[in-house]
């Protein structure tokens, strides 16, 4: 949902600062452009060489730059983008807003800015409470700035707690995807309100031993990105997924499973939902018994036999099923050869309506990467898709799944 996104990021002075550097990480790990801007006060914190090498911006710092205002830097800053995003908000730079005063470069933005704004406050707790604070949020909200937080806990002061801390990086990337979504809702531009939609994710793991298992080169980053943009769509979205390396998506109902089993298990509680997308890679076999024990070499030089059992076919199992099928259902072929041919059998055979296919060759590297190359499968054709960003990928499918709902 912040894929594309451009975020003007003002970091302004206290402690909470340090936060700002994983926030970076964060919004670029979602795929938005971080566009620091930093006040004097924060620069006493951290260092814009910091800031920059973690959004591989430039840092703007000042107001009179000679380069940056040839063309007056301060008003594009303020409208050419997304979303203006406070983190650290200090009890100072809010004062200021109220007052519409510009005496640097983050004020002066904040003053010229027509683009949503989205403030996380940090401070101590008695400069929360204290009656000039709180009247300063109300007349900010009041004006339509939005406030994650602050948060209740420890403070960097010793011994003290309350209400002042900034909120957690996740939790501020939430609250700017909310942000969005509700801005789309307000446009009537969420296709899916009011749908369920069901997605699998990942590898799944089969155990052999105690200490071994099987696995697939699945990243999960697929089936998480459709999570994703169906929740940016307005859907309700169920994500069960296999063993990832990969942040679970805000808003999103998470089921973590392990083995194929659990994730038919997952799927069958999961629905119904009126689309079903079945992007993980679930292990074909399962071992016929799993070993309580860890196996040992035993001497004869020979391996092991391990005996294996197919593993039930989820997407065919929902396919064919007579009350639990979604309305539209979305499988994915991985293939090395014969795709088209392949992803045709496959539509029929697991009864689904399209049929997701993707050349997994190692040479494509899409295993993995971070782009995909799709061609998608459906009873009337089959259409090829350029190269495109997983994110994007998602983006397009999710926009097909809707029209095809929607009719
Ligand atoms: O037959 P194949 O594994 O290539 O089919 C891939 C599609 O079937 C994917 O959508 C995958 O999620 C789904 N599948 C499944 N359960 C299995 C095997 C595959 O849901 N046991």
């Amino acid at each position: 949902m912040l894929s594309g996104k451009e975020i003007v990021l003002i970091i302004s002075g206290g402690i909470a600062a340090y936060k700002s550097l994983d926030l970076i990480r964060r919004l670029k790990e979602r795929g938005a452009r971080v566009i620091p801007v930093m006040t004097n006060g924060a620069q006493e914190f951290i260092t814009p060489l910091a800031v920059g090498a973690l959004a591989a911006e430039n840092v703007f710092t000042d107001l009179f730059d000679r380069e940056a205002e040839q063309d007056v830097g301060h008003i594009r800053l303020a409208r050419d983008h997304d979303l203006i995003l406070i983190a650290p908000t200090t009890a100072n730079l809010m004062a200021k807003m109220v007052h519409g005063i510009a005496d640097d470069l983050a004020t002066a933005v904040l003053l010229a800015t027509d683009v949503p704004v989205l403030a996380a406050p940090a401070m101590n707790p008695k400069m929360w409470q204290n009656e000039a604070t709180q009247r300063n949020v109300k007349t900010l909200t009041e004006r339509g700035i939005a406030l994650v937080g602050p948060a209740s806990g420890e403070m960097a002061e010793r011994g003290e707690t309350g209400v002042g801390r900034m909120s957690e990086p996740l939790e501020i990337v939430a609250a700017a995807e909310a942000l969005f979504r509700d801005r789309a809702a307000r446009n009537g531009q969420l296709p899916l309100a009011g749908r369920h939609v069901l997605i699998t994710s990942g590898p799944t793991h089969e155990p052999i031993d105690p200490v071994r298992y099987i696995a697939n080169r699945s990243s999960g980053k697929q089936g998480h990105a459709l999570a994703e943009a169906a929740y940016a769509a307005g859907a309700r979205v169920t994500l069960v997924s296999g063993p990832v390396e990969l942040p679970d998506p805000s808003s999103v109902d998470v089921v973590r499973v392990e083995t194929a089993a659990e994730m038919m298990k997952a799927v069958e509680t999961g629905l119904p939902a009126d689309i079903a997308i079945m992007a993980a890679a679930v292990a074909d076999w399962r071992m016929a018994t799993e070993g309580t024990q860890k196996i040992k070499k035993d001497g004869s030089g020979k391996p092991p036999a391990l005996e294996m059992r197919e593993n039930p076919d989820i997407l065919s199992t929902i396919g064919h099923h007579v009350s639990l099928r979604p309305e539209l259902l979305i499988g994915f072929a991985a293939e090395t050869q014969d795709l088209v041919k392949n992803a045709r059998a496959k539509l029929e055979r697991k009864n689904t309506d399209w049929i997701i296919a993707n050349d997994v060759s190692p040479a494509t590297g899409i295993m993995g990467g971070d782009a995909n190359t799709i061609r998608l499968v459906s009873k009337s054709g089959v259409e090829d898709w350029p190269q495109m960003d997983k994110a994007e990928v998602a983006r397009r499918i999710i926009a097909r799944a809707a029209e095809a709902l929607n009719g």
